[in-house]
């Protein structure tokens, strides 16, 4: 398995297991068989509501002796209504106790949006803390500390802009490490690559797979379905591969981490045999061409009407 190497050495494996949208009742499965057949990152998130099945997988694959500690990298992410510097430490207290683990590998600010305490999402924009009032070059020098007490070994973020990126990069005692972001074939991002390429920040491709299964309420009806493209079909077709597959070996060969969710194991395994797949400059070529910049996770649910945010101020776009 290829990895992204940090400053300090640590070694991330490229491609990981996404968590969101992971059932309780199936996650703990999909993660033991993840990791059986080979899998060496799982990307979870507090506000996904599993991390504590996931932490009976990790500690049931230790106590058999399937994989060691060292030999994971595990994410997880700060909530929204966690960014007061005072809720930092304790939420990743909660997370590591959830997940039965001592330290994180890589611990992400989720959004650049801060909610009230204890408010899961917003109902209107009372729920709501404008970043002016929370800023987040605040919230991370939280974050930093967490890493001088060795309880991760990077922190990064997740949903930021270039702006937003080179805002926190100049003011932060730590670079961030890594940005989580939205990217597939509809949504490509050339400039927020060339950016992180420049900085030494490592990209995340989240919704790799276009995110299907997610809430009815986050689906546009007239939506474009990226595993049915007929160009990926396609490529797909020519190397006796899956679209999937097609999808997430676009995202190694673009130099990204790609964290694919499935909890089905046959599905499991063929995304995790993508890492094979080679695609050729002319496959590359035929996929660029597809973008057509779609979020399919379009953070409409922040633009609270009478909060400070909106669709525009969040993307920077
Ligand atoms: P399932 O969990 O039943 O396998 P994303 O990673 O972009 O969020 O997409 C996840 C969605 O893609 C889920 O609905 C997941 O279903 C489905 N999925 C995962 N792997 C594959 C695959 N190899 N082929 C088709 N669909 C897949």
């Amino acid at each position: 398995m290829k990895t992204l190497t940090f400053d300090n050495g640590d070694k991330m494996p490229q491609l990981g297991l996404g968590t969101w949208k992971s059932e309780p009742g199936d996650v703990y499965k999909a993660v033991k068989a993840a990791i059986e057949m080979g899998y060496r990152h799982i990307d979870c998130a507090h506000i996904y509501g599993n991390e504590a099945e996931i932490g009976q997988a990790l500690e049931d694959v230790f106590a058999a002796g399937t994989v060691s500690r060292e030999a994971l990298w595990i994410t997880s992410k700060l909530w929204n209504s966690d960014h007061a510097p005072k809720d930092v430490q304790p939420a990743l207290e909660t997370t590591l106790r959830n997940l039965k683990l001592d330290y994180l590998d890589l611990y992400l600010m989720h959004w650049p949006v801060a909610l009230k305490k204890g408010v899961p999402f917003p109902q209107s924009g009372d729920d709501m803390v404008s970043l002016s009032e929370l800023p987040v070059a605040t919230t991370w020098a939280a974050m930093e500390d967490l890493v001088d007490k060795d309880m991760t070994r990077q922190i990064g973020v997740s949903n930021f802009s270039v702006k937003k990126l080179q805002a926190l990069t100049d003011q932060a005692r730590l670079k961030p490490a890594m940005n989580q972001i939205e990217l597939h074939p509809y949504l490509q991002q050339n400039a927020m690559l060339d950016f992180c390429r420049e900085q030494g920040i490592h990209l995340t491709a989240y919704s790799p797979l276009g995110s299907f299964d997610r809430p009815a309420g986050l689906k546009a009806e007239d939506e474009p379905v990226l595993l049915e493209d007929p160009i990926i079909h396609d490529i797909a077709d020519n190397h006796g591969a899956s679209p999937a597959q097609v999808l997430i070996a676009w995202a190694l060969q673009r130099g990204t981490a790609v964290i694919p969710k499935s909890v089905n194991p046959e599905r499991l395994q063929q995304n995790l045999a993508a890492a094979e797949l080679t695609l050729s400059d002319d496959d590359m070529q035929a996929i660029a061409a597809l973008d057509k910049h779609r979020r399919y996770v379009d953070g409409g649910f922040w633009a609270q009407p009478g909060s400070d945010y909106s669709l525009a101020s969040l993307w920077d776009e």
